[in-house]
This record gives C-alpha cells, sequence and structure tokens, in this order.
C-alpha cells in the first residue's frame, strides 16, 4: 500500500475488517437475540400468573424480534394464541420460526409487523380520552384478525418491551 494516502489506507482497513467480522457479528447478535430475557424480571412469576389464571388475558410484545421472550412464557403457560408480538422487521417473527422449528400452526402467538409510531399501526389514547381505554360492551376482536393494534385498547393484560426504549431519543 505504499504510496496510498493514509486517509484511503484506513477506509480500506476498516472496510476490510468490517466484512470478515460480519458473519461473526451478525452471529453474536443473533445469539443475543436468542437469549431468554424476560425472565430476568423480577415479576416474572406473577406475569405468567396473570396468563394462566386469567382466562383470555392478553399479552403483548413490543419489538418482540425473533418471539424469544414470548415463546418462553407461552412454554410457562401463558396460552400462545393469546400472545401478540410486533416489530417493525417482520423477517425477524419468521426466523424465529426458522430457529425454533416451529410454523404458525405450531406456535400460533400472532404477529402482526408494523412501526409502533406509526399511527395507522397504533393510534395513541391522549390523556384526555382516556374514557377509551374502558372496555366497551364489545367483545374483543380476534387477534388474528386484527389489521393494527388500535382495537385492542383496553384489553391487554400485560405488556413487554424487551431491550426496546433505549433504541430512541427520550422525545420520541
Ligand atoms: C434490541 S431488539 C430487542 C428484541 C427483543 N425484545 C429482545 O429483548 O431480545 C429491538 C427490536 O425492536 C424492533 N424495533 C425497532 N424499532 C421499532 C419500531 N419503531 N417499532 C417496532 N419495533 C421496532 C427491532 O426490529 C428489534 O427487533
Amino acid at each position: 500500500m505504499r504510496g496510498t494516502p493514509i486517509w484511503l489506507h484506513s477506509a480500506l482497513l476498516i472496510s476490510s475488517v468490517r466484512e470478515s467480522l460480519l458473519p461473526s457479528l451478525m452471529t453474536v447478535g443473533v445469539l443475543i437475540l436468542s437469549r431468554v430475557k424476560v425472565t430476568d424480571i423480577p415479576g416474572y412469576d406473577r406475569l405468567v400468573k396473570l396468563g394462566t389464571e386469567r382466562k383470555g388475558a392478553i399479552l403483548f410484545d413490543v419489538g418482540c424480534c425473533f418471539g424469544t421472550d414470548i415463546r418462553k412464557m407461552a412454554a410457562d403457560g401463558w396460552p400462545a394464541d393469546s400472545i401478540l408480538g410486533t416489530d417493525i422487521e417482520p423477517k425477524f417473527w419468521e426466523l424465529g420460526h426458522r430457529l425454533f422449528c416451529s410454523t404458525a400452526d405450531t406456535f400460533p402467538a400472532v404477529f402482526l409487523p408494523g412501526d409502533i409510531f406509526d399511527l395507522t399501526h397504533l393510534d395513541p389514547v391522549s390523556a384526555e380520552d382516556r374514557t377509551l381505554l374502558h372496555r366497551g360492551p364489545t367483545p374483543m376482536p380476534p387477534l388474528r384478525s386484527l389489521t393494527s393494534l388500535s382495537p385492542l385498547r383496553g384489553y391487554v393484560a400485560a405488556i413487554h418491551a424487551g431491550a426496546f426504549f433505549h433504541l430512541f431519543s427520550e422525545e420520541r
């Protein structure tokens, strides 16, 4: 590399190291994201009890990625068909099925892809509109029929958002 300007040399070096490290970094990423973390929550046992004891209790996981934590909660007793996950990247959910050797039939938790900040995905309720949070006489829509998260307002028993908030600025 004699004669190559130092800035170009550095740029090439960084780029080549990054290329060669990419598969390893991706493996590390998959390992981290496929590690169960929800059990680290101090109230985990109470959380699972809620799902096992309250009939039809809905669990909602924001930024669920491969669905690792959802799967753990289902394995511990929360009925899988009462669990809903959302993630901005739908490929993660597909990868989750491959990673855990499942299908939508063998693992019937519902996945609804979308950006949690997208108002067509979830229309938030302002403090003034709190009455909207109270369940009306209408029954909860079947999870499988949902095309957005908004109809779930007032029906969710527990929300899990693991390793999620640090991704965003405080304002967001
Ligand atoms: C660091 S991972 C955490 C995954 C998992 N909850 C865990 O604890 O291992 C963050 C996840 O949030 C998802 N995500 C990022 N921004 C999002 C958004 N605006 N709406 C929904 N999901 C989002 C990412 O695709 C990713 O799967």
